[in-house]
């Protein structure tokens, strides 16, 4: 699906000719006098249109306009939440129809954020997962024209959108493949797919490497699977060696059986999607690799299976990290902390400006925090606010959790440094406790995306977030330097 930025108000929007104009409407919509402009007008004062956001009025072959098929969306107020009920209903109305070209355009100039909400809704709804599917009916569109009454002053804008959404669809192909065709050795050959573009270089370490690491915590996990393990190291180097990167640290459990902690078997199988984290980790190299930005980020991604095999790390067992804790296994489904820690005592080399983890860490943040915003963590103001802010533009949005030092107590032991389990009340707070205790050497955020990073039921699939986050707050670094 390609995306096109054109210059286009309401009356020269009549003159597109495509398969399907979709026309988004705010409720400040002012009459003009073209011909699309009062066919807009009309519908409005009938109630044909009705005035709540993601209302659509359809209308095939509408005279005087060029399109074959005009939808009028209505965004009310024209808030993000509204423009992507809007874009999303428009879109799922048209699947039928199996447009090939869509141009989509606005009543008014739209902000940034308006014009990124409705481009990431509209891959959003129109994506369709093929790789293992013989016969999947792909996405037909193959073109959208967005038109818009400012282009030159979205041009930045819209190239920001259109990276995300590449982004976004590569964190979902390798989030949705099943396991079996998502292995770390398969995520590390997509990572040095990426290395082929410019300003990208892809390192992968085996068993060996990571032993002589010292990564004693990401060793146990990967020991009960015959799979071999992989460390990804990727970097973008946009700007010179003296400015200091970021650092994005992908949890990449292929698969998250629990290990000798076995976990149930109903939904079983969704824990394929744990290494959402590493998948939104390449999604971001790939925008990157679009948007060519100047900045320096280091991606690194742990990857492995958690199974539990005749080799597999027992409950009680005492492993030594690269950071020199020692850690007391009790739970081997508390599996992601381990991975994540050693990696990120080796984003210490990096003398970072900043390290972030992204973790489907604990079921217990889908309890706190549901499907809409990702748990945030950070010892760092500076952090917090820049991600409040990448939030917000975003829209994929996160939420601020506390890392107090009275939830680490159930994280004490009398067999090592630290145990990898504390009691099930506030898990997700305490899962991040116990990363904290890696990451004293620079700021640090942990993102938990456990209940965000994909869906359940009858629309199972990854989401693709958090990419649009990461890119917002990555790119916001590059702008304060600057
Ligand atoms: N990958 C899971 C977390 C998870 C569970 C994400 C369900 C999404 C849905 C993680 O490795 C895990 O198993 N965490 C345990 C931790 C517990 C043993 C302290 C959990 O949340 O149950
Ligand atoms: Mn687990
Ligand atoms: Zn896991």
């Amino acid at each position: 699906m390609n995306f096109e930025l054109l210059d286009l108000d309401a009356a020269q929007a009549g003159h597109e000719k495509c398969d399907v104009l979709l026309m988004l409407l705010s409720s400040s919509f002012k009459a003009g006098r073209s011909p699309l402009s009062s066919l807009i007008s009309k519908a409005l004062k009938a109630g044909d249109l009705a005035d709540k956001p993601g209302s659509l009025l359809d209308i095939y072959r509408p005279a005087g306009l060029a399109c074959a098929r005009l939808v009028l969306v209505q965004l009310g107020d024209g808030k993000p939440s509204n423009v992507r009920k809007g874009v999303t209903a428009a879109i799922a109305l048209l699947k039928s129809a199996k447009p090939r070209q869509i141009t989509l355009c606005f009543d008014q100039a739209p902000d940034g954020q308006a014009l990124h909400v409705a481009l990431t809704s509209l891959a959003a709804t129109s994506y369709v997962y093929a790789t293992t599917v013989s016969k999947a009916e792909v996405r037909t569109i193959a073109l959208v024209k967005v038109g818009v009454p400012n282009s030159t002053d979205m041009a930045a804008p819209f190239a920001q959108s259109v990276a995300t959404v590449r982004g976004i669809e590569l964190a979902k192909e390798w989030a949705n493949r099943p396991a079996n065709h998502a292995t770390p050795s398969h995520l590390a050959r997509a990572a040095q797919a990426l290395a082929k573009s410019p300003r990208i270089k892809c390192e992968v370490m085996n068993l060996k490497d990571v032993e002589k690491l010292g990564m004693g915590a990401f060793l146990a996990v990967a020991k009960g699977s015959a799979e071999p393990l992989k460390f990804i190291e990727l970097h973008y180097k946009g700007a010179p060696k003296s400015q200091p990167p970021v650092v994005l640290v992908g949890k990449g459990i292929t698969f998250d059986s629990g290990g000798i902690s076995i976990k149930p078997a109903a939904e079983m199988d969704e824990m394929k999607y744990d290494m959402s984290g590493a998948a939104s980790v390449l999604g971001v190299f790939k925008a990157l690799a679009e948007l060519q930005p100047g900045i320096n980020v280091v991606g690194l991604i742990p990857a492995c299976e958690n199974l539990p095999g005749s080799r597999a790390v027992k409950p009680g067992d005492v492993v030594t990290s690269m950071s020199g804790q020692t850690i007391e296994i009790l739970n081997t489904d508390a599996e992601g902390r381990l991975v994540l820690c050693d990696a990120l005592t080796y984003a210490e080399r990096f003398k970072p400006q900043a390290v972030l983890d992204i973790a489907t860490l604990t079921g217990a943040c889908v309890i706190a925090l549901g499907g809409v915003r990702s748990g945030f963590f950070s010892n760092d103001a500076a952090m917090t606010a820049a991600m409040a802010q990448a939030s917000e533009s975003s829209q994929d949005l996160c939420w601020p959790m506390p890392l107090d030092d009275d939830y680490a107590e159930g994280l004490k032991t009398n067999y090592a440094d630290v145990a990898n389990v504390a009691g099930r009340p506030g898990g997700a707070i305490t899962a991040a406790k116990f990363l904290q205790r890696f990451t004293g050497k620079y700021p640090w955020g942990h993102l938990d995306i456990a209940g965000s990073a994909w869906k359940s039921g009858a629309a199972k699939g990854a989401t693709g977030r958090p990419v649009g986050l990461l890119l917002h707050y990555v790119l916001s670094l590059q702008t304060r330097v600057a």
